[in-house]
């Protein structure tokens, strides 16, 4: 239909308020399209509509992608999440559109499948749940592309969880990182669940296999603890960090702080962690929000958050929270990475 404004129109607009925002050159503006336009083809020509065509977990507000700026010391990726989609919805319809994006990755360079042949079958979904499989692209300064996929520990429920993450594991020739999960689990008694399971498409033995897990109901201290025995682990840095964009004194309460493990081959089951704080749920409002995670950026880079996110708007930062979804935080050799999840807000919240 002519003129029709659809889904891929609506990420289009997003995406250049973002670009501007960075100060993206030509050259990496043109990049970061190419990639939009790969991770969104299942649904990019979709009408964009009042109401979403299906609900994705993927955001509060059913937009089934988000963007994210991954600033490092001396450069800023841009990151795509998505979930792909095809019509008609079924409970694997996301899984099998899902499945034909990883075959359209194999035509990038440098993408490799072998991990995810391994283990996908154990995370088919056999009825509808909370989301099957998402994707990620991470776009460097320099144009370079990595890819990582999203599966669902909990496909079967909540219960089968462990069991399924922990053959995963062994799928993979890696028992260690099993060992130190297990552990970590068992310490939790139950307050530390077990979130999203992620591989990175990449070939070599550098591939990272992450886990999530959704932490809540503990003290401040329980947490930091938590995140002990991580190769990047800095006693107390990270609860200061949620502290300050959070207001939290000393516990979690309902509301999931997430965290991951990333584990590599021949890291002995000590894995690289990072906390991933859903900040709209603390703050009045996005102005709130971006005040709080301004502090943690220089200024240079801040200037851009502030850039992008009022590019962004198609309304007021104090008129309501959301925009501003999460924080994720890391400590790096050279420095911290502060990632802010950026929402695109195509609709209202269910
Ligand atoms: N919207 C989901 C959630 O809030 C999943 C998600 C999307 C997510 N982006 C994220 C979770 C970034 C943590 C960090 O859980």
């Amino acid at each position: 239909m002519e003129g029709l404004f659809t889904l891929g129109d609506f990420g289009r607009k997003k995406l250049t308020a973002i670009c501007q925002g960075i100060e993206f050159s030509p050259t990496q503006t043109k990049a970061a399209f190419n990639l939009f336009d790969l991770m969104s083809a299942s649904w990019a020509g979709w009408p964009l509509g009042d109401i979403p065509m299906w609900r994705t977990n993927l955001s509060d507000d059913n937009t089934p992608f988000e963007f994210s700026l991954e600033f490092r010391a001396n450069e800023i990726k841009l990151r795509i999440l998505v979930e792909s989609q095809q019509m008609p919805l079924t409970a694997s319809s996301s899984w099998e559109a899902g499945l034909q994006l990883n075959q359209r990755l194999t035509l990038q360079p440098e993408v490799d499948l072998t991990k995810f042949n391994m283990i996908q079958d154990l995370f088919y979904p056999l009825k509808k749940t909370r989301f099957a499989i998402w994707h990620a692209a991470v776009l460097d300064a320099k144009g370079k592309v990595t890819f990582k996929v999203y599966l669902n520990p909990q496909i079967h429920g909540e219960k089968a969880a462990p069991e399924l993450i922990k053959e995963a594991f062994t799928r993979l020739n890696l028992a260690q990182a099993w060992d130190f999960l297990a552990a970590k689990l068992q310490a939790a008694e139950g307050r530390s669940k077990l979130a999203f399971f992620s591989l990175d498409l990449i070939p070599d033995e550098h591939a990272r296999v992450k886990v999530y897990l959704a932490n809540s109901l503990m003290t401040l201290k329980e947490f930091d603890f938590q995140l002990k025995g991580s190769r990047n682990y800095v006693a107390g840095a990270d609860i200061n960090w949620i502290q300050s964009l959070t207001g939290i004194h000393d516990a979690l309460d309902a509301r999931s702080i997430v965290n991951y493990f990333a584990f590599t081959a021949g890291d002995n089951g000590t894995p690289i962690s990072n906390i991933q704080v859903p900040i709209r749920w603390y703050v009045e409002n996005d102005a709130e929000a971006l005040a709080r995670t301004q502090a943690l950026l220089p200024q240079q880079q801040s200037k851009k958050l502030i850039s992008v996110i009022n590019k962004m708007a198609s309304r007021s930062l104090e008129a309501n929270r959301g925009l501003l979804a999460h924080v994720a935080i890391r400590h790096e050799k050279d420095g911290m990475c502060v990632i802010p999840y950026l929402s695109a807000e195509a609709y209202g919240v269910l």
